[in-house]
């Protein structure tokens, strides 16, 4: 682990642990990629990024971390009302809100990743990075070219993969 991830590892803190962020494994997002793992490579990238560039590092990490925290089976047509591009970053607003304090800036990274197919317009330079690396991430993973994973078990988070009530 070099010391990016142990920084990244400080930022997210008890995120990285809590059960319903780890709950985020037992669900595929692209192809063979688990929802968790995309997240962390989302989380990272984004808090590579915005470090790199002087920016708020620690809404971008825990947005990243939590903008796909829908917590359901996106297959599952009976899991959520509408349309998955619009439901999706409400829910996970709902289930971040309920495990961490968010700031605004949190709230709209999360509501406005998946703009501009749906959702608000990203307010901040944190939301408009997380949108852009939310989209580079899904290309790297439904190509192939990446597979998130490794990166999971190098920052050493654990998927929960049994469900668990709440
Ligand atoms: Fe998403
Ligand atoms: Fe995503």
């Amino acid at each position: 682990m070099n010391h990016y991830m142990r920084e990244f590892i400080q930022t997210t803190g008890e995120l990285l642990e809590n059960d319903q962020v780890r709950r985020m494994g037992q669900w595929k997002h692209h192809g063979p990629i688990s929802t968790l793992d995309h997240s962390l490579f989302v989380a990272y990238l984004s808090f590579r990024v915005a470090r790199a560039l002087g920016l708020d590092k620690r809404a971008a990490a825990r947005g990243g971390l939590l903008h796909d925290l829908y917590l359901y089976d996106s297959r599952d047509k009976s899991a959520h009302p509408g349309w998955q591009c619009f439901d999706h970053p409400r829910a996970a607003e709902r289930n971040a809100e309920k495990i961490t304090p968010l700031s605004d800036k949190e709230r709209n990274i999360i509501r406005s990743h998946m703009w501009p197919l749906g959702g608000p317009l990203p307010r901040s330079w944190e939301a408009w990075l997380v949108d852009l690396v939310d989209t580079f991430c899904a290309g790297l993973e439904i190509s192939g070219i990446y597979h998130p994973s490794r990166l999971r078990r190098r920052l050493g988070v654990q998927p929960l993969t049994t469900p668990v009530s709440g």
